[in-house]
């Protein structure tokens, strides 16, 4: 038996990874919703333009993530060698997304964007579990 793709985002995304900052656990979300649309999306070539809207989209919506996060780090008075880390990591992770996208677009043409829906989930989740999660101690000392 196989597990709805909505069900395996839902785990990756669950209430573990909430940082409890309302404007982070938001985007989280956004960031997670549209990784649930792509990985939905298993007929989808990755070799298609709308995967390249669908990439677009998630890219920027990272991007303004990290840009949200760094600024809230600035006034959350964290180390200064902690804010620059963590803004290290993003920019590290934002080339990943970029080394992604340009792979898949010379994997074969039987690759579909639920592919690399995963990777790509798998990225953020990751960074969330490492980086993110240390964010809410620092708003509840
Ligand atoms: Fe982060
Ligand atoms: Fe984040």
């Amino acid at each position: 038996m196989s597990l709805p793709t909505s069900l395996s985002t839902l785990e990756l995304w669950d209430e573990t990874l909430l940082t409890g900052i309302p404007s982070v656990d938001e985007q989280h979300r956004d960031i997670a919703r549209l990784g649930a649309k792509m990985l939905k999306e298993t007929r989808l070539p990755l070799t298609s333009e709308r995967f390249g809207d669908y990439f677009a989209e998630f890219w920027q919506l990272v991007a303004d993530h990290f840009e949200t996060e760094e600024k809230l780090m600035h006034t959350l008075g964290l180390p200064s060698e902690q804010v620059d880390m963590h803004t290290r990591e993003h920019s590290a992770l934002l080339e990943r997304l970029i080394q992604a996208n340009i792979h898949s677009a010379t994997v074969s043409e039987w690759k579909h964007v639920s592919d690399i829906a995963h990777e790509l989930i798998a990225i953020i989740v990751d960074h969330i579990i490492h980086f993110d999660l240390g964010l809410t101690s620092a708003t509840n000392p």
